[in-house]
């Protein structure tokens, strides 16, 4: 089995300061090619420089769907290659309720990313309501379309809760397990499923243990290099 994902996901957050700090921790703890830090546009290319020579991935969290043009304030998947970025975010929840995005538009971008060489790590995941009023299922499959006809080798999907994501509420074991089981009968047995929600370093042994877990997406916890590496130790 492939080893455990752990990606970091900085959302909003960072400085060159604290870029300058945390990195040079992750690269002095000799991580894998496992590890991924997805860091803001303008600190890309220092992120690069700081991880230069070690395996760990650089992402971005989102991308635009064209390739070039008069698109003012968008960054295009070739951009994001030309500056060493492996890997990019697309369909988070927060782009989904802060602008609007829909699947139609994570489709798009996912074939654009894939095109440009990159991993699209592709976000589902169903909000409160919907879960309770029992049609997490209805949403995450619809959201699932956006890869249909994708290699599965290609990309990775993570299931994120939004009511998990954000809130100190971490998805139980079960309630994890089962989401990423439908998840892999809709694509592919071999589809590798991150769970993404309130993973913190004392949280990761039990989720990363979970069945059908193929790693992490980690917010607030991946700001800190002592947290992040706490959650790091427990992929296996
Ligand atoms: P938190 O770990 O801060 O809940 O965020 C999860 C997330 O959205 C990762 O993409």
């Amino acid at each position: 089995m492939a080893r455990q994902l752990v990606i970091g996901n900085w959302k909003m957050h960072g400085s060159v300061g604290q870029i300058r700090t945390v990195l040079p921790e992750l690269v002095r703890a000799e991580l894998g090619a496992n590890v991924g830090v997805c860091v803001p546009f303008p600190y890309l290319a220092l992120a690069k420089s700081l991880l230069a020579d070690t395996p760990v991935q650089l992402g971005a969290q989102d991308v635009c769907e064209f390739h070039i043009g008069a698109y003012t304030g968008e960054v295009s998947p070739a951009m994001l290659a030309d500056v060493g970025c492996e890997m990019v975010i697309i369909g988070h929840s927060e782009r989904r309720r802060y602008f609007n995005e829909t699947s139609e538009m994570a489709a798009r971008k996912v074939n654009a990313a894939l095109d440009g060489g990159l991993l699209p790590v592709y976000c589902v995941g169903e909000t409160l309501e919907q879960r309770q009023k029992g049609v997490a299922r209805e949403i995450i499959s619809e959201e699932l379309q956006v890869l249909a006809g994708v290699p599965t080798s290609l990309y990775t999907v993570a299931y994120e809760p939004a009511w998990a994501v954000g809130t100190g509420i971490v998805a139980t074991p079960d309630q994890i397990a089962e989401m990423h089981d439908f998840i892999k009968q809709t694509l592919d047995a071999r589809t590798r499923v991150l769970y993404g929600g309130s993973v913190k370093a004392d949280n990761a042994a039990t989720v990363l243990a979970t069945d059908g877990v193929d790693g992490v997406l980690v917010g607030g916890a991946a700001l800190s290099a002592t947290e992040f590496l706490n959650i790091c130790r427990h992929a296996r």
